[in-house]
């Protein structure tokens, strides 16, 4: 029996990264202009156009879900079709903030594997889509999560094929890096290679569960996919009036690689938690685990016996748990699940 909650729940759970802390308190002095009229956010402009290699704008936004509603909003039409994975978070767990802020936008889920969209799939629905009849939503973009809502990642040949089908089709392509660190750290490429070089018009920047504190951002590419994006977070009240506050932790996160430090951190310990659940009889891994989340077939029973004893982690199924890793799990969080997984499919 532990006894202490050992907390593999989200990486919403974990700490702030006191880099970021620190960064909020340095900011901390002073008048600056607000709504993004601050020297830090102009610095951040900067910054990302230097990081990701091209002139892309940056917008600080509060949420995730804000990110890719409003990135979606105005990359898509109020009659178009955003093609996504059945598993994308905007899908499953945004109440159709993309409908909503894109003023009926429709999301249509089409396969793919892990929580990814495949080209084929995409190529299929466009050409089934009724294009130009009046009577069907008609494509206006893709949504990819990178790392998938099933903690797989995308290959960049991946993401390539399925901006490929969406271009040639008119499309805009929107990726959710929710988890964009955690991919990045896995993919060992740079930020330029996993998007905008790969076809993405319009990123969903997280920060939030990777170190964060309240704040991600939305990466424009192709100043033409999100031409009235100023005015969709405005209108959403998303502006922040003291911006520089949000846009002093994002510099932080990606000052020295902090972000994919953090990043490879949380993978790590995913990929030592798979390596010591993989090992064990009873125990099924359901898809990769290519950044830092496992889901794991277990009997229902072992599960309940888990959060019998303290453990905690998302029940995504009757056999089906999510267990997340953050930068700021410990070994002994690790070691301490792997004891407990080990124990209830020895003792069953
Ligand atoms: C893949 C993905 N995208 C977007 C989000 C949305 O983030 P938020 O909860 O900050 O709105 C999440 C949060 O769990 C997520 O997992």
């Amino acid at each position: 029996m532990i006894a202490t909650s050992v907390d593999f729940r989200s990486d919403n759970c974990g700490a702030v990264a006191p880099e970021l802390i620190e960064a909020l308190v340095t900011a901390n002095s002073g008048s600056a202009l607000g709504y993004g009229g601050d020297a830090l956010t102009a610095t951040l402009q900067a910054r990302f156009t230097e990081l990701f290699e091209a002139p892309v704008q940056v917008f600080p936004v509060p949420t995730g879900t804000a990110a890719n509603a409003l990135a979606l909003a105005a990359a898509a039409t109020p009659f178009g079709a955003v093609y996504c994975s059945p598993e994308a978070h905007v899908y499953t767990s945004e109440c159709n903030a993309t409908g909503f802020f894109g003023g009926g936008t429709k999301l249509v889920p089409i396969a793919g594997e892990h929580g990814k969209v495949s080209a084929a799939a995409l190529e299929a629905s466009i050409a089934a889509a009724g294009v130009g009849l009046a009577h069907k939503s008609q494509p206006a973009a893709v949504n990819l999560v990178q790392a998938t809502d099933r903690g797989a990642v995308y290959a960049l040949d991946e993401v390539a094929a399925v901006s490929g089908v969406a271009h040639a089709h008119g499309l805009r392509v929107h990726m959710d890096g929710a988890r964009f660190a955690n991919a990045l750290a896995r993919l060992g490429c740079t930020p330029a290679q996993a998007t905008w070089r790969s076809g993405v018009d319009v990123l969903s920047f997280g920060v939030t569960k990777n170190g964060g504190l309240l704040a991600d951002a939305i990466v424009v590419f192709t100043p033409a996919a999100a031409v009235d994006l100023g005015f969709h977070l405005r209108r959403a009240g998303l502006v922040w009036s003291k911006m520089r506050f949000a846009s002093a932790q994002i510099l932080a996160y990606v000052a020295d690689d902090l972000w994919l430090r953090l990043a490879g951190r949380a993978n790590a310990a995913a990929t030592e938690l798979a390596a010591q659940l993989e090992s064990l009889a009873g125990v099924e891994l359901v898809a990769p685990v290519d950044a830092n989340e496992l889901f794991v077939d277990l009997a229902p029973a072992a599960l309940s016996a888990l959060e019998a004893e303290g453990f905690l982690f998302q029940r995504r199924g009757p056999r089906l748990a999510r267990f997340v890793c953050r930068w700021d799990t410990s070994a002994s969080d690790i070691s301490a699940l792997a004891d407990g997984v080990r124990r209830q499919v020895t003792s069953r």
